[in-house]
C-alpha cells in the first residue's frame, strides 16, 4: 500500500504566479535557502544536544506502553473529561476533531464503545455550571484527566478543586484514585504533590517539552488512546516527518521552506498568517497552530536582548464557511496576509448530492456529485481567486486524514516553528509576556504573595464615570 503523505505545496507564492510586487523570485528563494540551511544544521545539532526535547517524542516506546495501560485502566468510563488549558488542551481538542467522527459524542454507534470526550479549557461560569450539572449526574461513570505541567495554572487548578470536591461529596474520599488521572511534571509542582498525596494514577509531561510542543507526549496521547485513536500510527507519522524536516537541503525540507517563506513575507509587510482549513476535521488544528505560532514567535527581544517586537499574527479560517464571511476582505482588503490552505485529497466518508428537481435545472450541475468534489472545487476556486488578487498562499495537502498523516502534520508545524524562531532570532520556547496577566489575576484573587501588585492594579480597574456613556 502507498504510504499516506502530507505534501507541502508552495508554487502559489512564486513571482511567476503572482508577479514581482507580491511574488518570490528564484533568486530570493535561493537567498532564503542560503540563510536557512545553516539553521537546519543548527537545529539538528541542538536536538542532539538535548535542547529540543519535543523532537524525540515520536520515539517513546515505554511511554506508549504506559499510556495504553492507563487507557485500558479507565476504559470502563462513559465520559472522559480533560481539565487543562493552552498546550494542555488545544492538542487534545484538535486530535479529537481530526480523528473521530463529527457526531462522536452524541452517537453511541459512531463512538464504538469508547467514552465521550470533553475538554474543559476555560473558566467561564455559565459554561462550567452547565457542564457540572451534566457531569455531576454521571460522576460514577466519569474519569477526569487533569493536565498541568506546573499544577498552579489558575484555570486548571480551580476546575480540579471543584471536581475533587464533587467526587468526594458524591462518591466518597476514596473515589479520587479511580476517577482522576493526573498528567504533570515527573518530580515537581503542585499537581505532582497532590497526585502523590492522593495516590492518583499519573503520567508525565516530559522534562524540557513545553506545553505547546507537547501534544505527542502523554498530554495528547492519553485522551487520543482512550477515544480509540491509534497513537502508534500518530507517532509513526511524526517519525516519518522527522526524517523530512531533518533534511539538510532547503529544497527537500518542508519545514525549512515553510518557515523561510513565512519569515520572508513577514519582512515584506505580510504579517498576518491565515490558516484556512478546507476540512472540518482539521479546523481545530488551526487553533492549535495559533497558539504554537503566537506564543513561540511573538517576542519583544531577540536572543541578544535587543528589542525587536516581532511575530506574525496567526488567524484561523474554515472553508467553505468563511468564503461567506472572510474572503471579501482576504481578496480586496490590505495585501498583508500569507494564507496556508489545509487540503484533503481523499475524505474518509462522502455524501452524494441528490438530483436537482425539474423545476430547478440551474442546480443540475450539483446532481449526483460528491460533497467532497464540491468542497475541493471551492478550495481550488478560492486558491485561484487569491492568485487573481495577487494574494500568496501555501497548501498543506493530506492524502487522507489518518493518525499517520496527522502525526506528520503536527511534526511539520512544530519543526517549522523552531526554524521560524531561528530566522527571527528569538527564543521560540518561552512565553514571558503571559506572566504579568497571570500575576495580576493572582493579585486580584487575593493570593498573599501579590498584595503589592493588587494595590497597583486598583487605579486601572476602578471605573471612571467620566468615560461611561
Ligand atoms: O505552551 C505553554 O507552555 C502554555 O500554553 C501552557 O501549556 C499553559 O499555560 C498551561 O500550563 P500548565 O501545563 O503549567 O498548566
Amino acid at each position: 500500500m502507498k504510504e499516506q503523505q502530507v505534501k507541502f505545496y508552495y508554487k502559489n507564492v512564486l513571482e511567476s504566479v503572482l508577479g514581482s510586487e507580491h511574488g518570490i523570485t528564484q533568486k530570493q528563494l535561493d537567498e532564503l535557502a542560503a540563510k536557512t540551511e545553516p539553521l537546519i544544521e543548527k537545529l539538528n545539532a541542538d536536538r542532539k544536544a538535548g535542547k529540543t526535547k519535543y523532537r524525540d517524542l515520536p520515539y517513546q516506546a515505554e511511554t506508549i506502553k504506559k499510556v495504553k495501560a492507563v487507557a485500558e485502566q479507565v476504559k470502563w468510563c462513559e465520559n472522559f473529561v480533560i481539565l487543562g488549558i493552552g498546550g494542555s488542551a488545544l492538542g487534545n481538542i484538535a486530535l479529537q476533531t481530526a480523528l473521530n467522527p463529527y457526531m462522536y459524542n452524541l452517537d453511541d454507534k459512531q463512538r464504538k464503545g469508547c467514552p465521550r470526550l470533553f475538554v474543559m479549557d476555560n473558566v467561564d461560569p455559565m459554561q462550567m455550571s452547565s457542564f457540572l450539572s451534566y457531569i455531576g449526574e454521571r460522576l460514577d461513570k466519569t474519569v477526569f484527566n487533569v493536565i498541568s505541567k506546573s499544577g498552579r495554572t489558575a484555570e486548571t487548578a480551580s476546575q480540579f478543586l471543584t471536581i475533587c470536591q464533587m467526587l468526594e461529596n458524591k462518591l466518597g474520599k476514596d473515589s479520587l484514585n479511580k476517577h482522576v488521572v493526573a498528567t504533570t511534571d515527573l518530580k515537581s509542582g503542585t499537581l505532582r504533590k497532590t497526585a502523590d498525596t492522593f495516590g492518583l494514577t499519573t503520567l508525565e509531561v516530559p522534562d524540557g517539552v513545553g506545553g505547546r510542543f507537547s501534544v505527542l507526549s502523554p498530554v495528547g496521547l492519553l485522551g487520543a488512546a482512550v477515544c480509540g485513536v491509534d497513537i502508534e500510527q500518530l507517532l509513526a507519522g511524526a517519525a516519518a516527518m522527522d526524517k523530512r524536516v531533518s533534511e539538510k537541503s532547503f529544497y527537500k525540507n518542508p519545514a525549512a521552506i515553510n518557515a523561510a517563506i513565512n519569515w520572508h513575507y513577514y519582512n515584506r509587510g505580510k504579517r498576518i498568517s491565515v490558516m484556512m482549513s478546507y476540512s472540518y476535521a482539521l479546523k481545530d488544528f488551526a487553533d492549535w497552530y495559533r497558539q504554537l505560532w503566537a506564543e513561540s514567535l511573538g517576542k519583544a527581544k531577540d536572543l541578544f536582548g535587543k528589542e525587536v517586537f516581532v511575530g506574525p499574527t496567526p488567524v484561523k479560517a474554515l472553508g467553505a464557511t468563511d468564503q461567506h464571511s472572510q474572503v471579501q476582505l482576504y481578496r480586496e482588503g490590505p495585501n498583508d496576509k500569507l494564507f496556508t490552505f489545509l487540503a484533503v485529497e481523499k475524505f474518509a466518508a462522502d455524501v452524494k448530492i441528490a438530483p436537482a428537481p425539474a423545476i430547478a435545472p440551474e442546480l443540475g450541475y450539483l446532481s449526483n456529485r460528491n460533497i467532497s468534489e464540491l468542497l475541493n472545487s471551492e478550495r481550488l476556486g478560492t486558491e485561484y481567486a487569491f492568485i487573481a488578487s495577487k494574494r500568496p498562499s501555501l497548501t498543506i495537502a493530506f492524502d487522507e486524514i489518518s493518525p499517520y498523516t496527522v502525526g506528520q502534520f503536527i511534526y511539520l508545524l512544530e519543526a517549522s516553528t523552531s526554524l521560524a524562531g531561528m530566522l527571527f532570532g528569538i527564543d521560540a520556547y518561552d512565553q514571558p509576556a503571559v506572566e504579568l496577566g497571570k500575576e495580576a489575576t493572582f493579585a486580584l484573587m487575593g493570593s498573599g504573595d501579590y498584595a503589592a501588585l493588587a494595590e497597583k492594579i486598583k487605579p486601572f480597574s476602578q471605573i471612571d464615570d467620566k468615560y461611561i456613556i
